[in-house]
């Protein structure tokens, strides 16, 4: 994959979170999603190559624009697919609470697991702790396992969960077993992302979220020498049948970095919308806005913090 691409898709990342980021705190989450949606498709345009969204803002029939399936970018270049939440955290965003972002994630055709709109049950980790965690393990082994990788007791470990009702046991567990939580109210992207990030203070991330955000969230731990497992959790038969049509076969199977990312030219970029654990959120200027992203690739395991100041009069209509 051409490394200069990095480049255009932070571009889009920043045009996504500067639109939706007029929508913090109004209390409309669907405004502050479409914002996010028509700016990320407006850069898309011009970048050059032959992108085709597997994962995105849901089925065709659902969603006008980044559907799954829709062909995105140039058409000149290297065939792509593309993993896009171009506002991770709609009601964080209309509450103006921390952790929003603006989200891209590419890989060559046929490396990213085609998630269905279901939920994943996961489990993450930073590069020091890859390998030692287990879906299928208890609460307790797997925090034992993380607490003697990162030589810390029990009680320092400090695991990060969505903030839902289908978490009671799993939180339960987690205090049973001594070790320190952070609960989320949204955004397990950024949950997932934040034990690979040193600065977060969050070891572990555990629980269910959506399944596309599992994904991408495996191409940015790719990126970053960590870890994420998860298995997919279907709400009904209609989900079901959804996943097979998009070609997983077993639908119960444990999913390895390698099912959800299969290969290491993938790259991440993200740019804050909200001020956040990895991210600063969108600050606006006199005349602009200033813009703090992240982006990586697999290959070089490269992270790049990128401070963007954007002069509105000079801002691109793509
Ligand atoms: P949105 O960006 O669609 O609002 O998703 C936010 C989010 O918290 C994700 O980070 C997470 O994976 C998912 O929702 C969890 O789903 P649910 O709110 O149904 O528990």
């Amino acid at each position: 994959m051409d490394r200069n691409l990095a480049l255009d898709f932070v571009r889009a990342t920043e045009a996504a979170a500067i639109s939706s980021a007029f929508w913090v705190g109004k209390g409309n989450e669907k405004s502050a999603d479409h914002a996010a949606v028509e700016a990320m498709r407006k850069a898309f345009s011009i970048i050059d190559m032959d992108g085709t969204i597997v994962i995105g803002e849901g089925e065709r029939d659902e969603a006008p624009m980044l559907y799954i399936g829709e062909k995105v970018g140039s058409g000149k270049g290297m065939k792509l697919d593309i993993a896009i939440d171009p506002l991770e955290g709609t009601t964080i965003t209309a509450r103006g609470d921390p952790n929003a972002m603006s989200v891209f994630a590419a890989a060559p055709s046929g490396c990213l697991l085609n998630a269905p709109d279901t939920y994943m049950e996961k489990i993450a980790v930073g590069p020091k702790c890859k390998g030692a965690i287990d879906l299928d393990a208890s609460v307790e082994e797997n925090i034992s396992a993380v607490a003697k990788k990162l030589d810390k007791d029990i009680q320092e470990v400090t695991a990060i969960i969505l903030d839902r009702e289908r978490h009671n046991v799993l939180i339960e567990n987690l205090r049973k077993c001594g070790c320190r939580i952070r609960l989320i109210r949204d955004g397990d992207i950024a949950g997932a992302l934040a034990p690979a990030i040193k600065e977060s203070g969050i070891d572990i991330l555990f629980g269910t979220g959506g399944a596309p955000e599992g994904v991408i969230a495996a191409v940015a731990l790719k990126c970053l020498g960590g870890e994420i497992q998860g298995r997919l959790k279907y709400r009904n038969e209609e989900e079901k049948q959804r996943a097979k049509k998009m070609g997983i076969n077993d639908l119960n199977k444990k999913l390895m970095m390698d099912d959800l990312v299969k290969n290491e030219e993938a790259m991440f970029a993200a740019t804050g919308v909200t001020d956040g654990t990895i991210l600063k959120g969108v600050r606006f200027t006199s005349h602009g806005a200033v813009t703090h992203s992240i982006v990586m690739r697999a290959k070089t395991k490269t992270v790049r913090f990128i401070e963007a100041h954007h002069r509105f009069e000079h801002f691109p209509d793509y």
